[in-house]
């Protein structure tokens, strides 16, 4: 059977843009309504023109679907939220989606461009989705949808700022799986690669084959109600998913750990044979009190 959204209500930022525009697009012929949120302004976060939401909020309208337009920036959460409930009364999903670039080796970057870049990112996102999570604990249902990527999660030349934002929301969506999971309130991510402004003239000949639709078909089902995924990072890239995940090599134990010791060990402190993926905190506590007992 189709997953389908009928009465569901979906936030989406920055979804004037690439993939934001194609999430919107069908959740919205699946049955949502949908608050399409873009400031408009251009990929390194300047300037500003209704238009970007506007047009796509006219597609959905156009196709028989229901949405409304937000023209502010992430960092005015409150606004966001506000058009969702005047108009719908409700949030069900939330995808984090709105992202700027201001690209430059670390050496080089000036304060401006880290703040910018963290406040849209991670700062922005955080805010807007503590509003969002608050209404869904009260109504013990919500989705959120963090967009990382892996330039945060494996590093990338020039992207410090970026990086450090987009690794930011790998940790927000692992806390909040677990702080939500008890109200029904589940939160994923994916690391995407798609065309758009952002990747012109990066993608070379896999420009063609990154449509940003194969990144929305894994966010709008992170987005349904059947899907009881919680805490996971989905690489997608054109037709490819895979999962990206932080694990625990088996490491060692030793009586007594010293300079030398970790030098005459690094092989084995690195080998993956047999790594461990933590599922939280606590297993991750589990597994070194399991490693230590081990040697009494
Ligand atoms: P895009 O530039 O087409 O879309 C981003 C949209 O966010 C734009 O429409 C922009 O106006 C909007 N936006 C920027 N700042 C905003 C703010 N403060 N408030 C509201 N809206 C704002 O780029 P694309 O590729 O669609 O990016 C979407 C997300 O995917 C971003 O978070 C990006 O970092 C992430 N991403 C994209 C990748 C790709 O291959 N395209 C790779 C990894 C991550």
């Amino acid at each position: 059977m189709d997953l389908s959204f009928d009465d569901r209500v979906a936030i989406i930022t920055g979804a004037g843009g690439a993939l934001g525009r194609s999430h919107a697009l069908e959740l919205a012929r699946r049955g949502a309504k949908v608050v399409v949120n873009d400031l408009g302004g251009s990929v390194h976060g300047e300037g500003g023109a209704p238009a970007a939401a506007q047009q796509v909020v006219d597609e959905i309208v156009a196709s028989g679907g229901e949405a409304v337009a937000n023209f502010d920036s992430v960092t005015n959460p409150q606004s966001i939220v506000q058009s969702a409930l005047d108009a719908f009364g409700r949030v069900d999903i939330l995808v984090n989606n709105a992202g700027i670039l201001r690209d430059k080796a670390f050496h080089n970057m000036s304060v401006e461009d880290i703040d910018a870049v963290l406040d849209v990112h991670l700062r922005g996102a955080m805010a807007l989705t503590q509003l969002a999570f608050k209404l869904m604990r009260e109504q013990r249902y919500g989705r959120i949808i963090n967009t990382t990527s892996a330039s945060g999660l494996f590093g990338n030349f020039g992207q410090a700022n970026y990086g450090a934002a987009k690794a930011g929301l790998f940790g927000l969506t692992r806390v909040l799986a677990q702080e939500g999971a008890r109200a029904n309130i589940f939160v994923n991510a994916v690391a995407p690669l798609a065309r758009s402004r952002m990747t012109e003239g990066l993608l070379g000949d896999l420009t063609d084959l990154l449509d940003p639709k194969s990144v929305t078909a894994v966010v709008t089902y992170l987005a349904h109600e059947s899907c009881e995924l919680n805490g996971y990072v989905y690489s997608v890239a054109g037709g490819r998913v895979a999962r990206i995940f932080m694990a625990e090599t088996r490491g060692i134990v030793l009586p007594s750990l010293t300079p030398e010791a970790v030098r005459d060990n690094f092989e084995a402190i690195n080998d993956l044979d047999g790594y461990f993926v933590p599922g939280s905190l606590t297993e991750a506590l589990e597994a070194v009190q399991q490693a230590l007992k081990e040697q009494l």
